[in-house]
């Protein structure tokens, strides 16, 4: 699957000259998975036995050196993990993750999730954002959803983001945000190659190796469900909290409980739910067609004890400006649907203080 075969060729050949323990080299080792080059990385994970990850550090930080060597200014993300040899043993017996650390310079994450795929989730992520923003929050945004990275297309983002001389990335900049995503480090076909381990340690890079400067928050755009990337997240650093999109229908509610479930398990405030697509006015004759059945979020959530949010209306105007990079916040910020998610983030901010400056 390697889109760079030379690359990744180049790469497995610098392995040769990594010595492993026990003797022998890394790239002789069955541990080491397929090497995946991308325009913008190079990835590749060790999988160790447990209790041996200490032990490999040393392998694993010449692999990282031996990478850059001939990656022609790819970032590198190796992972080491030992987690093929626990799986079997389910998640109660893995070794337990390493705490949370904050983010240096981010003061709030908020996570945006959803129980299924295609309910917004990303339209809202970076709506809300560019609304945090208008109410003077500075602002980040991080598309998480490695496996359909959709931020760059929503916000107009060309090219990789910038890495510094010290390995940093200088997240882009558009609208406002500051932004990174994995989409700009992946052509179209490939992210569906990062797995499990490789996932995490990608999230984790672009968490912890970003320039984010300051910020009040930084939104997090994340994949449907209750995955690898969720898991991590919420291993890896402390949530403020999380929102939660959800359509109308019973069955994205159904999905959508599973993801409050989750959260709520692993300790993550809940800021509450967005009922989006929610209703469709007419733009000819102004009328309003509950073409979903209207209002089950705002009752699912009140069942749930969560705070309903809003609804959003399914509006072309949402579509249109999404597709071609250019946000309604931003491009029509006096259109109902721009007030719309802008009383979201107002709401969101007078329930939690803490998160203006
Ligand atoms: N309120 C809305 N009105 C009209 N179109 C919308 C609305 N919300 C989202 N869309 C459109 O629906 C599609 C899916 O939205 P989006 O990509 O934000 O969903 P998602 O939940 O992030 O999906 P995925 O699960 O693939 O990440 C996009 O084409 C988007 O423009
Ligand atoms: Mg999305």
């Amino acid at each position: 699957m390697a889109d760079n075969p030379i690359i990744a060729e180049a790469v497995k050949a610098a392995l040769t000259g990594v010595e492993i323990p026990g003797g022998g080299s890394l790239s002789g080792y069955g541990g080491l998975s397929e090497i995946i080059v991308t325009t913008g990385a190079v990835a590749f994970a060790i999988s160790v036995a447990p209790g041996m990850e200490a032990a490999f550090g040393p392998a694993r930080s010449a692999a990282q050196q031996a990478a850059e060597r001939v990656a022609e200014g790819r970032k590198v993300m190796v992972s080491l993990t030992s987690d093929k040899a626990t799986a079997a043993q389910g998640h109660a017996h893995r070794p337990g993750p390493p705490a949370k650390e904050a983010v240096p310079g981010v003061r709030n994450i908020i996570a945006v999730g959803s129980g299924k795929g295609g309910v917004g989730k990303s339209t809202v992520a970076v709506n809300l954002a560019l609304a945090f923003a208008a109410e003077g929050l500075r602002t980040g945004i991080l598309d998480a959803d490695l496996y359909g990275p959709s931020i760059p297309r929503l916000l107009g983002l060309e090219g990789r983001p910038a890495v510094r001389e010290d390995g940093i990335f200088s997240p882009h900049q558009a609208f406002g945000l500051n932004i990174m995503s994995i989409g700009s480090m992946l052509t179209p076909n490939q992210a569906v190659v990062w797995r499990g381990p490789m996932a995490t340690s990608a999230l984790r890079q672009l968490l912890r190796e970003s320039d984010w400067g300051e910020l009040d928050v930084l939104v997090v755009d994340l994949p449907p469900g209750t995955g690898d990337i969720q898991i991590s997240l919420v291993q890896q650093v402390p949530i403020a909290g999380a929102v939660i999109v959800s359509t109308p229908q019973d069955l994205a509610l159904i999905d959508a409980k599973k993801a409050i479930d989750m959260l709520r398990r692993t300790g993550v405030p809940l800021l509450g739910l967005i009922e989006n697509m929610s209703f469709f006015i007419a733009p000819d004759t102004g009328r309003r067609y509950d073409i979903f059945g209207h209002g089950g979020a705002k009752s699912a959530a009140q069942s749930m004890g969560l705070p309903f949010l809003g609804e959003m209306p399914l509006v072309m105007a949402i579509r249109e400006t999404s597709d071609s990079g250019n946000p309604v916040v931003a491009s029509a910020p006096q259109s109902p649907e721009a007030q719309a998610f802008q009383a979201i983030a107002r709401k969101i901010l007078d329930a939690s203080p803490s998160f203006r400056a």
